[in-house]
C-alpha cells in the first residue's frame, strides 16, 4: 500500500473569470493520518475538498489518490459542509438508502447499517424522522452515511461546526476511532483550532486560496515561544512601543499579545517596564501557545471572530 494517500500538485480552480478559489495548491497527505485544513471563510477549503472528491473539476494541476490519478468513488467517502441527510427519512432509512447507492444489499447492508447505528449511538433513535434529530445527531448520521462503504480515505468538511462542546467531543472520539481502529485516512476542514489540535497529525493553513503554513502540530508550535501574555490597557499602542524589544508581539482586538518563553517569570519584569513608561494596565492573562497563535503570527488574521483570546 502506498504511504501517500493524497498528492496534489499545483492545483488551481477559478470560478467564473474572477474568483480564484484555489491557487497552485500542492500538498501531501500520509496514509493513515488525520490531516486538518484550516482557514477563514472563503479561503478555498471546500473547493479543495470538492476537487479531491471530483465534485468540481480542477482548472489545472495534478491530483493522485493512493497513486492513481482517477478518483475511485469506492475508495473515498465525503461528508459535505451542508448535511446530506434526507429530513423526511428516518435515521435507518437514510443509512439504507446510502448503502444501496454504494451497491450494498440484503443481509450485508442490514448488518452494516446496524453496526453503524451502534457505533454512532443512534440505535435508540433509528426509527425517528431525521428532521427531528438534534444537530449533533444529524452530524453523526452524516458521518455514518459517509463511511457506509468503508472508504479508505474520508473527507469531512467542517464536521462539528455549530455543535455544542459535548457533541463535538463525541464526534472527535468517533473520528479518532475511525483512524485508529480502521486505519482510515481523514482529511478535515475546520475553523476550530482546538479541533485541529485535538485530532490532527498534520495541519495546513489556507488563506485566499493558497497554503500559508503547514506542518505537524509540534513543528508549527516549535517555532513559537510557549506562552502568550495578553495585556489589556487603555494605551495599548504605547504598551507595544515600550515592549517592542520583545520579539513576537502583536496587537489584536485592542489587546497586546506578547510571546514569551516563561510567562510567569517574565510578567513582573514587563509590568515594571510598562509602569516606568507610565502605561496603565487593566488586566493581564497568560495562556499556552496554540495553533491560533501560529496562524495569527503568520498572517495577522484570526480564523474566526470571537475565537481569539
Ligand atoms: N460554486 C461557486 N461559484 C462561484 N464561486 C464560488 C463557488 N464556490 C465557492 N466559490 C468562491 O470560492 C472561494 C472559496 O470558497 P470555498 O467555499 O472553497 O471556501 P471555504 O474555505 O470552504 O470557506 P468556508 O469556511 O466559508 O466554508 C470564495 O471566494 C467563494 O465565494
Ligand atoms: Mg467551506
Amino acid at each position: 500500500m502506498t504511504s501517500v494517500a493524497i498528492d496534489m500538485k499545483q492545483v488551481r480552480k477559478t470560478y467564473g473569470k474572477k474568483v480564484v478559489a484555489v491557487e497552485n495548491l500542492s500538498l501531501q497527505v500520509k496514509t493513515g493520518s488525520i490531516f486538518a485544513l484550516l482557514g477563514p471563510n472563503g479561503s478555498g477549503k471546500t473547493t479543495t475538498i470538492r476537487m479531491l472528491t471530483s465534485l468540481v473539476s480542477k482548472d489545472g494541476g495534478d491530483i493522485h489518490i493512493f497513486g492513481e490519478n482517477k478518483i475511485d468513488k469506492h475508495v473515498i467517502g465525503c461528508v459535505a459542509q451542508n448535511s446530506g441527510v434526507d429530513p423526511l427519512g428516518t435515521g435507518k432509512e437514510n443509512l439504507m438508502m446510502q448503502g444501496k447507492i454504494y451497491g450494498l444489499k440484503g443481509q450485508i447492508l442490514k448488518k452494516r447499517v446496524d453496526e453503524l447505528l451502534k457505533m454512532f449511538h443512534l440505535e435508540k433513535d433509528q426509527n425517528r424522522l431525521s428532521k427531528n434529530y438534534s444537530g449533533g445527531m444529524k452530524r453523526k448520521l452524516d458521518l455514518a452515511m459517509g463511511i457506509i462503504h468503508k472508504p479508505r480515505l474520508l473527507f469531512l468538511d467542517e464536521p462539528t461546526t455549530g455543535l455544542d462542546p459535548e457533541a463535538r467531543s463525541d464526534l472527535w472520539k468517533m473520528i479518532k476511532q475511525l483512524q485508529e481502529e480502521q486505519g482510515m485516512t481523514v482529511v478535515l476542514t475546520t475553523h476550530y483550532m482546538e479541533e485541529a489540535d485535538e485530532l490532527a497529525d498534520y495541519v495546513a493553513f489556507m488563506n485566499e486560496g493558497k497554503l500559508v503554513i503547514e506542518g505537524t502540530k509540534e513543528s508549527l508550535k516549535r517555532g513559537m515561544k510557549s506562552d502568550t501574555l495578553i495585556f489589556q490597557s487603555p494605551h495599548v499602542e504605547k504598551a507595544k512601543e515600550v515592549l517592542q524589544g520583545e520579539n513576537q508581539l502583536v496587537v489584536k482586538e485592542d489587546k497586546l499579545h506578547v510571546q514569551v518563553t516563561d510567562g510567569a517569570t517574565k510578567l513582573p519584569e514587563l509590568l515594571h517596564e510598562l509602569k516606568e513608561h507610565g502605561v496603565d494596565i487593566d488586566s493581564v492573562t497568560l495562556s499556552k501557545v496554540n495553533l491560533g497563535d501560529v496562524y495569527f503570527m503568520h498572517t495577522g488574521k484570526t480564523l474566526m471572530k470571537g475565537e481569539s483570546k
